[in-house]
């Protein structure tokens, strides 16, 4: 650091860190750049060569968490380590290889015998798409339909478990094909009764069946680019957000964003999607950053459909595991998926072959200001004055959009002024439909596992799952988990004209058995708080975060002894809670393609090992049961759900006075 600094006032420090931060470090926890590809690729290329490598996953493999908090609060910065994780086929076999990238070296290679195999690849699911095409059976098939080939389209599927013994060679997924001519909504014309099974590493067709001939629902009435809207009488004028002076967030070239009181880290990666870190918020009265979390990221999104019939039965997917959060996220149209004042971050991932790419815009932030209100009161009370004072609500939102085949997923992390972290999935994009005989439904008489939303459109059932890992770390790391029932008592005496009242009866989990929670209709009369038990405030409450969960705290409908059951058994449960294992990520298990569920999150936590003051993760599930409406047809309207968490006993007061 130069001795100008180092003389300088505690002000021109301050401004220091901020502005010129990005020229004198590299973050810990800044996603894998370009140039750190390319040497992760030859790296692991080298090593192998002439065998051919495949990339499954490529990503940064974090500092031990010790030494990135040691490094925060250095004032230095000291270089730590740069680690990639990289996960490969080679040989038909998975390699989980750890390469460091200052020594240029591989530090460890394990070849993984488990169950489960790594994400798909695109390029994979790209070649195994095509081979229908040029398939004949399927020509024939085609032809039997009298459908045009040079209209048709597939899409490979991952084909979950259904405790078959399969050979560990055999990595597969199922293709599903549909008929354009005449829309470019592919899924809402499905070519129907016919199973294609593709084997990954040999890209070849190893079964084939036609099974039956269903309508392909027609193309009329499914086409959304035109949007031939019918005007109404009231149209509405165009809205634009205006900041006049820019932004007033700071976003620096390691991705650090500093927002009036949060400062946070952004991070994109190729399963988990965007990876928010050590978000902290400024406390005025300590005069410091105190930390809130370490970490948050969408560690799974399981959605099983309901449809038992032979083309149907498999599509229980886990779409971070199987196909990548993140690689699935896609790039963000400036003033459209993000308002005008919103700033863009890039994000770089792996191809199959090693080839590193970037994907521009993928995560967006800006300010919100939506007329909302933070607070507010008038107060008449006193007599010949009207006291008012109003502060209106603007936040700062941090967004990535995953399209995961026909769904949609936008991704949402809102920070607020006032210390909450607000969480939101908004669901949109296209419907899994099955082709169907029955134009109406008084012609339905067997069970069809879905609502019929158009004629030979069947919008099938299915739930989704969203899991988030959420390493908390309220006001330092050794941390408690709190459930505060809300209890109704009987007033046994007569002392009070009342009979009843209500008290909050608390409960410090010991272990992660205590705090294993399936919301359901307990939801209004519990608090989650996790706390600090070391700190107190001033009037000696423990500080803590409240999880607020939002109006979706859905359990599963599937029985336990289920398959998908099985593999999505983190799902049981909405709130779990595990001692911090940096190895503890993924909560359906590292290889969730075709996974049997021995790696998840509900086995992990089958040690119920302790929990009270450590340092401790906090897995929140919500989601919906999806009963299919018309209005989801030609494409849905965005359902939103998600969760807060809230500062509670935090502050010593508001903290936005
Ligand atoms: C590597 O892949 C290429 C292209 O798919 C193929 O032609 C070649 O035979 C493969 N080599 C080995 C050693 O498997
Ligand atoms: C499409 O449907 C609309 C009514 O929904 C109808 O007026 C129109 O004629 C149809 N077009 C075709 C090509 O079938
Ligand atoms: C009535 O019960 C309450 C709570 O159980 C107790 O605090 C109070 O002393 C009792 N009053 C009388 C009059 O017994
Ligand atoms: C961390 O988790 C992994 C996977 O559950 C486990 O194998 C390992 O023993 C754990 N490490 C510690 C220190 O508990």
């Amino acid at each position: 650091m130069p001795l100008f600094f180092k003389i300088s006032l505690f002000f021109f420090y301050f401004f220091f860190v901020i502005s010129s931060s990005p020229l004198e470090y590299n973050h810990p926890l800044e996603s894998l750049a370009l140039f750190e590809l390319t040497q992760v690729t030859n790296i692991v290329k080298n090593s192998y060569f002439p065998l051919n490598v495949t990339f499954h996953y490529v990503g940064l493999n974090e500092p031990n968490k010790q030494l990135v908090l040691s490094w925060l609060s250095s004032t230095h910065h000291p270089a730590l380590p740069r680690e990639a994780i990289v996960i490969t086929r080679i040989d038909q076999k998975t390699h989980e290889i750890i390469v460091d990238l200052s020594s240029v070296s591989i530090l460890s290679d394990k070849i993984y015998n488990g169950h489960g195999y790594p994400m798909l690849t695109l390029q994979e699911q790209t070649a195994a798409d095509e081979l229908p095409l040029s398939y004949p059976p399927f020509i024939s098939s085609i032809k039997k339909r009298r459908l045009k080939l040079k209209e048709v389209v597939c899409q490979g599927f991952a084909v979950g478990w259904y405790g078959e013994k399969r050979k560990s060679t055999n990595r597969m997924v199922k293709v599903m094909c549909y008929y354009l001519d005449g829309t470019v909504n592919l899924y809402m014309r499905p070519i129907e009764g016919i199973t294609i099974t593709v084997l990954l590493d040999q890209m070849t067709i190893a079964s084939y069946i036609d099974r039956l001939i269903v309508p392909v629902p027609k193309a009329n009435g499914t086409d959304y680019m035109g949007s031939k809207r019918r005007r109404s009488s009231h149209e509405s004028n165009s809205i634009k957000i205006v900041q006049p002076d820019g932004p007033s967030f700071t976003l620096d070239n390691g991705n650090t964003v500093w927002w009036g009181d949060w400062k946070f880290h952004v991070a994109y990666d190729m399963r988990a999607g965007m990876i928010i870190s050590l978000a902290s918020i400024f406390d005025a009265e300590k005069e410091e950053f105190r930390s809130v979390m370490y970490r948050g990221f969408v560690s799974e999104v399981f959605v099983p459909y309901i449809d038992l019939t032979e083309e149907w039965y498999y599509r229980t997917y886990f779409d971070a595991g199987e196909y990548g959060f993140g690689l699935c996220a896609v790039e963000l149209e400036a003033s459209k998926d993000c308002p005008e004042n919103a700033k863009f971050i890039d994000g770089y991932f792996i191809s199959q072959d090693g080839t590193p790419g970037k994907m521009p815009n993928v995560i967006c932030i800006f300010e919100r200001y939506a007329g909302d209100i933070m607070w507010r009161h008038t107060e008449l009370a006193i007599p010949g004055k009207v006291i008012r004072k109003v502060r209106p609500e603007v936040s700062l939102v941090v967004r990535m959009v995953s399209t995961v085949g026909n769904y949609d997923y936008i991704t949402d992390y809102e920070f607020k002024q006032s210390g909450t972290i607000k969480v939101t999935v908004g669901l949109t994009g296209l419907l899994e439909v099955r082709g169907s005989i029955y134009t109406h439904n008084d012609q339905i008489k067997e069970e069809v596992y879905g609502t019929l939303i158009a004629e030979n459109t069947l919008g099938a059932y299915h739930d989704h799952f969203f899991t988030y890992h959420l390493d908390l770390d309220i006001d330092g790391h050794e941390n408690s988990f709190v459930k505060n029932n809300l209890k109704t008592r009987r007033v046994v005496n007569k002392s009070s004209p009342r009979k009843s009242y209500w008290a909050v009866v608390s409960e410090t989990a010991e272990t992660e058995s205590d705090a294993r929670i399936q919301l359901g209709s307990s939801r209004g009369a519990l608090e989650m708080v996790v706390v600090n038990p070391n700190k107190k405030t001033e009037v000696g409450n423990e500080i803590g975060y409240c999880l607020i969960p939002g109006g979706s705290a859905t359990n599963p409908l599937l029985s336990d002894d289920d398959y998908p059951q099985i593999r999505g058994g983190f799902t049981k449960y909405n709130v779990w809670v595990t001692p911090y294992n940096k190895s503890e990520k993924w909560a359906g298990g590292l290889y969730t393609d075709q996974s049997h569920g021995d790696d998840t999150l509900a086995m992990w936590s089958l040690r119920d090992r302790e929990i009270k003051n450590k340092d401790i993760v906090l897995w929140y599930t919500f989601g919906v049961h999806h009963v299919p409406k018309q209005e989801d047809f030609p494409i849905m309207p965005t359902l939103s759900t998600g969760f807060e968490l809230k500062p509670t006993n935090f502050f010593q007061h508001n903290p936005v006075l």
